[in-house]
């Protein structure tokens, strides 16, 4: 199994979620690395996320912070050429919002991702070779009633955001095979930890509960996701990219199976809530009902997540209470307005959940 090393990463997104996360794995792990993040800054952006790395002096000096878009070649074209690999964690991410506007998705999800491979393919072509990660989802393989979705399966996405993270995918592997391009891709599971934007499930109904506001759970709760913690999340990519052969993809599964109706009933344990808070509402249009992958081909090169979600999920919802100064920023500017769009006719139409039904 090779085991390569890239001393200039140039991670884009890296202001997000998992990218942060990324980020300051990487950066802790004092061995060297120049990390450069290309973030947009979008309303899921937070610079606060890089805190960490920017107020560590010897991780500062390794560090660079460029705000601008993956759409972009003038942002774009140095930061690749003076990079040995590139990390494409950029995106436009939550499923929701690719249903009320899916514009944005495709603008990052696929045009930029044709820029960076652009960019990517000039350095070839000067004999200078950059790997290429992108960060897919297990969302391509679209809704899968039983069993784990496997490397090979087909392509199905059923929503925009899927839509355009399969596209991205479409054509990171054709710059494979037509120019050669020294690519890897990881098909992550639903992600939860510290500093995810509150309108995800888990982040949401844990800022909710906290505050006391209803749960909005779609139709009957009973659609099943494979859990993973951001913190295996980043440590698979990180693998992926040192030791993933060129051209393949890799199933980043998760580490518990479970309906969402189970994930609200430990949420709600953790938060020191009851069932009172939820509502079931109206569904989200042409919802997945399961999403599950089979994460043996990165168990072979020696990879498993390790965070178990029963220890997991309540450390998650203490940080959520321990940081409501994130939280009211990333609740500003439009979160009200998006909030009434998704939310004021659902809760309307919602009804109480008596108790949590039996687990499927
Ligand atoms: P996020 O929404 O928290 O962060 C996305 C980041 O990308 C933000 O910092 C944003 O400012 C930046 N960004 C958006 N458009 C950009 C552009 N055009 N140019 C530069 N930067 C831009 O997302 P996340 O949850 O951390 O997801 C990161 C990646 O992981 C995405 O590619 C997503 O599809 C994938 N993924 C997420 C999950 C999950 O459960 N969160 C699971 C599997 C895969
Ligand atoms: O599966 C990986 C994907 O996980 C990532 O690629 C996406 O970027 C990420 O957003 C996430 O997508 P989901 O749609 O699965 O996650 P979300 O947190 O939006 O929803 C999880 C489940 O909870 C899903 O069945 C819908 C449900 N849900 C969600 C919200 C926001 C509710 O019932 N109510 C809600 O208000």
């Amino acid at each position: 199994m090779s085991d390569r090393a890239f001393g200039r990463l140039l991670v884009t997104g890296g202001a997000g979620f998992i990218g942060s996360e990324l980020v300051r794995q990487v950066m802790a792990r004092r061995d060297g690395t120049r990390i450069t993040v290309l973030d947009k800054l979008t309303y899921a952006g937070n610079r606060a996320n890089l805190a960490a790395v920017e107020e560590d002096p010897e991780q500062a000096a390794r560090f660079a912070f460029v705000h601008g878009d993956i759409a972009d070649p003038a942002a774009v074209d140095p930061l690749v050429a003076d990079a040995d690999a590139v990390l494409n964690v950029a995106a436009e991410t939550h499923v929701d919002r690719s249903i009320l506007d899916p514009e944005a998705f495709l603008r990052t999800g696929v045009i930029g991702v044709h820029i960076l491979l652009e960019a990517v393919r000039a350095e070839a072509a000067k004999d200078r070779i950059i790997r290429f990660l992108q960060v897919s989802t297990d969302e391509v393989y679209g809704d899968i009633p039983d069993g784990h979705s496997v490397e090979t399966d087909p392509l199905a996405p059923r929503s925009p955001y899927a839509a355009a993270k399969a596209s991205s995918e479409l054509l990171i592997g054709a710059y494979h095979i037509t120019y050669g391009l020294d690519v890897v891709m990881t098909r992550g599971s639903n992600t939860y930890g510290p500093h995810q934007h509150p309108e995800k499930l888990i982040p949401l109904f844990t800022t909710n509960a906290l505050a006391g506001e209803p749960l909005p759970m779609y139709g009957d709760g009973m659609q099943v996701r494979d859990w993973l913690h951001v913190s295996d999340h980043a440590a698979g990519i990180d693998f992926v990219l040192r030791h993933g052969a060129s051209g393949e993809a890799y199933n980043v599964a998760g580490a518990k199976l479970l309906p969402n109706r189970d994930v609200i009933g430990l949420l709600l344990e953790a938060a020191g809530r009851d069932w009172s808070l939820v509502r079931t509402v109206p569904d989200r249009p042409g919802h997945d009902r399961r999403y599950a992958m089979d994460g043996s081909k990165l168990a072979a090169l020696g990879w498993v997540p390790r965070v178990a979600f029963e220890d997991g999920l309540p450390a998650t919802v203490a940080w959520y209470r321990q940081h409501p100064e994130w939280v009211a920023s990333a609740r500003s500017g439009d979160w009200h307005g998006y909030y009434e769009r998704q939310y004021g006719a659902r809760l309307a139409a919602g009804r109480p959940v008596e108790r949590q039904a039996e687990a499927g």
